[in-house]
């Protein structure tokens, strides 16, 4: 876990955000100990931006990964609180990870926080429903 954090911290540098200046960081850790790393990656239209969480699970899926592949993900903000995934990550991470992956939120305390991603989003919209 360690290493984990230590990437997540070291790699909010490649954040892309000179609009919010709100920098995100995430790292996925698959089932076999390989890593995906994803930050915040922003744009002047502004709804173009992508979230740390989405850059990193679509890193992963760029390279053939599948959610059964997928065990965690770390996401670390420089702040004493711990921010959580937006609602679009949310939904995002319900399809692309299992409901019993970890996410675990990291503050530059070095305090974690870990919640199960099947309790991100209650009663949310799956495939289920298709
Ligand atoms: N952001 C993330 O990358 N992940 C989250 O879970 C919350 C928000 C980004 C989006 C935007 O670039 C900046 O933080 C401010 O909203």
């Amino acid at each position: 876990m360690d290493k984990l954090i230590k990437m997540a911290k070291e790699n909010i540098v490649n954040s892309y955000s000179p609009y919010s200046k709100f920098a995100v960081s995430a790292v996925l850790e698959l089932k076999n100990g390989d890593t995906y790393k994803g930050v915040n990656i922003e744009n002047a239209a502004f709804g173009l931006s992508n979230c740390a969480e989405r850059s990193a699970l679509f890193a992963a899926y760029s390279n053939g990964i599948k959610k059964e592949d997928i065990k965690k993900i770390v996401i670390f903000t420089d702040h004493p609180y711990f921010v959580s995934p937006c609602g679009s990550c949310r939904q995002v991470m319900r399809e692309l990870m299992e409901d019993d992956a970890d996410i675990i939120l990291v503050n530059n305390k070095n305090e974690t926080k870990t919640i199960k991603n099947s309790e991100l989003l209650p009663f949310g919209f799956s495939k289920k429903d298709l």
